[in-house]
């Protein structure tokens, strides 16, 4: 009998022997083993985020895991994925729960990168812990479209296997912090979007991959899985891009409820809108790509440990005794950029001039001589460097990205807003909800144009309002009613194919909200 293939994985305190067939790429041998590193193409070899250092024959160098193929003995050093956990979770408050209810519950919000769960007393409405991982399926890519390519090609069953372990790891987790016995938890409630959700079902989503984007369920429904202490309760879906995840964000900014006009913009994976008061709201989704979770962006991540969340000029400016301050997720080493740092070297850009309206790069020999030291040229491709050692940048295909995606979101928001014949004054409040938490900065947010500027006054950041419905959920059975007629009455605004829509987002693309600014001030 041949003696079996195996590589070593190495993290800062853990290290695993990990058995191969021959053939097999380091990223198939890592996904095998359930490991979680990012593969944001799903393995395509073109998003570069799944590089590893690897040690082998042919020396020690970094090389992207689903192009390297395993060899015997070889040494493959990661970064512990427990390690990535989400730390800007917002302090939960005290919810209003059912009377006469005793034990506890568990709410849970999937998201495309991250999963959080937290942990009610269901007498009391108090939450005693809270738990976060990294979606376990990043290694079949970072958005949707990637995952639903997996389930087509026969990966359902392996994607719903390693969320629904990763759940029951964050459950026993919680009960461990808490110091109760998980036969306690008599409640388990689930936010995602539809893509998410059908994967966690078992169901496949290849359906909302391909217009006319129909789910095959839009859940608020009970599911039982083996090993759980309760079945898991499913957050109502708008739409194929608009999920239960958005329906528990609403129901936590209380749009149904509202005498106001509000705003609810969740900057995840799909750029998802909603717009509405008690008398009825309007949604879509921008199909704005996972760019402020760090795809398609050179050096970008989620808002993960080590991530840039911020970027400003020092005090004296970016001239000879200034600088950047780049503050990071967890004040970790940085390693990365995620989107509230993108936006703001956007913003920094386009105020220093780096960048004009149309977001080009300024070539060096145009630039003043104090911010040439910030610029040059990274494989053919204008970069701006963020660390001295001139080891993290942002490119200007970067730059172009997130001109995608930011249009996508305004232009999303002036549609529903004519379609509802509606003006910015007529808005009461903007809440921009997303993985970024505190870190968004709104005034960053507003010259680059990721909202109409007339609602900066009325812009806050919202942090993850998925898992404060879904926790609302939780611990009383008087939200889920609400949230399934919340869900129910949304109408929905397909905005692929909508003429205004397109018009809006060419117009969107540059950087307008500066030059109305600098307008003024002349
Ligand atoms: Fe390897 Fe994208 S380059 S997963």
């Amino acid at each position: 009998m041949m003696p079996e293939s195996k590589l070593t994985m190495i993290t800062d305190d853990l290290q695993r022997s990990l058995v191969f067939d021959e053939g097999q790429t380091v990223l198939e041998v890592l996904q095998q083993a359930g490991i979680a590193i990012t593969a944001t193409c799903g393995g395509r070899g073109t998003c570069g985020k799944c590089r590893v250092l690897v040690d082998d024959e042919q020396g020690l160098e970094y090389r992207l895991a689903c192009t390297t193929v395993a060899s015997d003995g070889m040494q493959v050093f990661t970064r512990d994925p427990a390690e990535m956990v989400i730390q800007d979770l917002g302090q939960p408050a005290l919810l209003q729960a059912d009377a006469d209810v005793n034990g506890y519950g568990v709410a849970i919000d999937v998201g495309t990168t991250t999963v959080v769960c937290r942990l009610y007393d269901l007498n009391s409405g108090a939450s005693l812990a809270t738990a976060s991982r990294v979606n376990p399926q990043v290694v079949y890519g970072a958005d949707v479209m990637s995952r639903i390519d997996a389930s087509i090609s026969g990966k359902l069953g392996d994607m719903q296997g390693l969320l629904l372990s990763t759940l029951r790891e964050l459950i026993a987790s919680l009960c461990k912090t808490a110091a109760i016995s998980c036969d306690g938890i008599t409640r388990i409630a689930l936010a995602a979007n539809t893509v998410m959700e059908h994967i966690a079902a078992g169901l496949p989503p290849d359906s909302i991959g391909v217009a006319p984007f129909t789910p095959l369920s839009l859940f608020g429904d009970d599911h039982s899985f083996a090993d759980f202490p309760a079945p898991l309760w499913f957050a109502p879906a708008i739409y194929g891009y608009v999920g239960g995840d958005i329906s528990a964000g609403l129901l936590a900014v209380g749009m149904d409820r509202s005498p106001h006009l509000q705003l609810l913009v969740d900057l995840g994976t799909n750029g998802e809108i909603a717009l509405g008061d008690s008398s009825g709201i309007l949604c879509a989704a921008t199909a704005a790509g996972p760019v402020f979770e760090g795809a398609g962006i050179h050096f970008g991540m989620p808002a993960l440990p080590g991530a840039i969340a911020s970027v400003r000029a020092k005090e004296d400016g970016l001239g000879e005794s200034g600088g950047l301050q780049l503050g990071t997720i967890a004040d970790a080493k940085p390693i990365g950029i995620c989107g509230s740092g993108l936006i703001d070297v956007a913003a920094l850009l386009l105020q220093e001039g780096i960048i004009d309206q149309g977001g080009r790069m300024l070539d060096i020999s145009e630039l003043p001589p104090h911010l040439r030291r910030f610029c040059g040229v990274e494989n053919e491709i204008k970069v701006f460097y963020l660390t001295e050692d001139r080891s993290l940048y942002v490119t200007q295909k970067d730059l172009r990205n997130l001109q995608l995606a930011k249009g996508a979101i305004c232009a999303g928001i002036e549609t529903l807003m004519q379609k509802g014949g509606l003006k910015p004054s007529d808005i009461h409040s903007l809440h921009i909800a997303g993985g970024f938490g505190k870190a968004l900065d709104l005034d960053n947010a507003a010259i680059i144009g990721l909202f109409p500027i007339e609602l900066r006054d009325r812009a806050a950041s919202a942090g993850n309002t998925a898992i404060e419905g879904i926790s609302a959920a939780v611990v009383s059975a008087a939200a889920r009613v609400r949230l399934r007629q919340l869900a129910e009455s949304c109408s929905y605004v397909e905005l692929s194919a909508d003429v205004l829509f397109n018009e809006l987002f060419i117009d969107a693309l540059g950087f307008k909200s500066i030059a109305t600014t600098e307008d003024t001030d002349v």
